[in-house]
């Protein structure tokens, strides 16, 4: 779906159906809708006044026009609801315009038009990027694997974002390019995570990774078993050793804008099928366990988002990939492995494999000498018990990354909540064999998981997302479709565009 930027009165737009933003409350009507309101001599106005339309957020509902008043072209209007004000917001925006983008295509239309609604302290560009990220992300659908019901291709080509002043074009231009970037960063999310686990390999996604380079100013190089070998990434060789698929660690590089200073370092759980290995999930746990690979996709999604917006900051996207299957091969609860760091790990538990295969990409990231390391997990079915399905959880060893990464978060609406990592969360992970173990007992899972991780990351300061929770979703949200979600990129991609160094604050731990 392509998104224009013209001048001009909504209602002259050459549009199959305009949308008609509305607040509730004494000044429903704005801009646009009060336009409408006048040439259709008060009609809205006494909708919202009856009640028969209520202008609560996200509610939709169609005029027909039978006949149209002088200066009016669409044939149809779209109510779109807005709530209140007050409570109005850029998330708001995000909703609304998913909704009315779903309904006109549900009418299977081609095309809509709409003047942008006002918030006030956001940026036209804001408030364009913000519409044009909800309306496409609303609308993803994977097809890749239709053949019969194609009847469902979305007719909806293009939307024409009106404006009556001149001077707010370009701005709003550039909002739209934002918009569309960030939502197609999340799109191809989206599709790695939702092509099948037979598909969406560890040779799949380096291939995926191989080809950004091939469109984007990034560098890719792919580590197989025998380079993984070589560097002693004994944790990661471990969770592979029982699957057919051979794993790779993917190394991803944007060089960024002048001069390279040191580079921010995304780590991806890359897991792309988690059966638990010997420690065997049961038949419902594993049902969705192709999205185990959600964190490396949502690095995958970021680092296209970041590179086509050529953001000043360089940045190191890292993939640990691998299937966790049961054979013969496999390894066993018990086991002893040395990572990478050289630190030994008893292995209680083969289903905690994700932090298993972080570790030896958090030493892997030291050689970058980083500013900062952010990894994206869905390491732990314990955080979604904590923070339930929508949010992730979010630990680190550095207060001053873990605020940014949360006002990243906010503004771009994905919910992240900070868990504690106190000393004593350490006593947890104590092996009687090794230096440590890969579980942490019944309680606090989410956080002994962190734990484990910060083992590895005491010589830099080091975030982590467990988006174990809102990777995959079972129900529709506002502009997330039931199904992979792609959170992170959005995220991820407004902390780059906001990177500055970090205080020199010490790292805890
Ligand atoms: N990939 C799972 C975590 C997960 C669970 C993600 C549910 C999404 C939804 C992870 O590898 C795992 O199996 N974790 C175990 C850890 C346990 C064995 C210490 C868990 O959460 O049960
Ligand atoms: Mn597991
Ligand atoms: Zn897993």
């Amino acid at each position: 779906m392509q998104t224009r930027v013209s001048v001009g009165p909504l209602m002259g737009a050459k549009s199959e159906l305009a949308v008609l933003c509305v607040f509730k409350g004494k000044k429903a009507l704005r801009g646009a809708a009060r336009e409408a309101d006048k040439a259709l001599r008060g009609a809205i106005g006494r909708m919202v006044a009856s009640g028969e339309f209520k202008p609560e957020l996200r509610k939709t509902r169609l005029i027909p026009l039978l006949e149209r008043p002088k200066g009016v072209t669409p044939r149809r209007l779209l109510l779109v609801g807005l709530g209140e004000e007050e409570k109005f917001t850029l998330d708001g925006i995000r909703g609304a315009a998913a909704a009315a983008a779903k309904s006109v295509r549900d009418l299977a239309l081609k095309n809509f038009c709409v003047e942008l609604p006002p918030l006030a302290g956001a940026t036209p560009e804001a408030r364009a990027q913000a519409w044009v990220e909800g309306a496409r992300m609303g609308l993803y659908r994977m097809e890749a694997y239709k053949r019969r019901e194609k009847e469902n291709t979305q007719k909806l080509q293009s939307v024409s974002l009106l404006t009556p002043q001149r001077k707010e074009a370009e701005t709003l231009r550039r909002g739209v390019r934002r918009g569309e970037i960030l939502a197609e960063g999340v799109h191809f999310a989206r599709d790695l995570v939702t092509h099948p686990g037979n598909v969406h390999t560890p040779a799949f996604l380096a291939r995926e990774a191989q080809k950004l380079t091939r469109k984007h100013r990034l560098r890719c190089r792919v580590l197989g078993t025998r380079e993984i070998q070589a560097l002693k990434m004994g944790a990661l060789l471990s969770v592979a050793q029982a699957s057919a698929a051979p794993a790779k660690f993917i190394v991803l590089e944007y060089p960024g804008r002048g001069r390279p200073g040191p580079p921010v370092v995304l780590i991806g759980k890359g897991v792309t099928f988690d059966s638990g290995g010997l420690d065997l999930k049961s038949s419902s746990g594993m049902r969705t366990m192709k999205m185990d690979m959600a964190g490396a996709a949502a690095v995958l999604g970021a680092l296209q988002a970041i590179s086509r917006l050529q953001l000043p900051t360089r940045v190191v996207g890292l993939l640990p990939c691998t299937e966790n299957m049961v054979s013969g091969k496999a390894n066993r609860p018990g086991d002893v492995v040395t990572s990478m760091s050289g630190i030994t790990i008893e292995i209680d538990n083969t289903d905690a494999e994700g932090r298993l295969i972080l570790s030896d990409a958090l030493t892997y990231a030291r050689r970058f000498k980083p500013a900062a390391v952010i990894d994206l997990a869905t390491l732990t079915g314990a955080c979604v018990v904590a923070l339930g399905e929508d949010c992730s959880g979010l630990l680190g060893n550095h207060e001053g990354l873990v605020d940014r990464v949360r006002q990243a978060a906010e503004k771009t609406g994905d919910r992240v909540w900070q868990l504690p990592l106190w000393d004593e969360y350490f006593d947890l992970i104590r092996s009687d064999i090794a230096d440590i173990k890969n579980t942490g007992g019944r309680w606090g899972g989410a956080i002994t998981a962190s734990a484990f991780l910060a083992r590895f990351a005491e010589e830099f300061p080091w975030a982590h997302l467990d988006i174990a929770g809102p990777a995959w979703r079972d129900t529709d949200l506002p502009y997330t479709p039931k199904g992979a979600s792609g959170v992170g990129v959005r995220m991820l991609t407004e902390l780059v565009a906001a990177w500055r160094p970090l205080k020199p604050t010490a790292p805890r731990k």
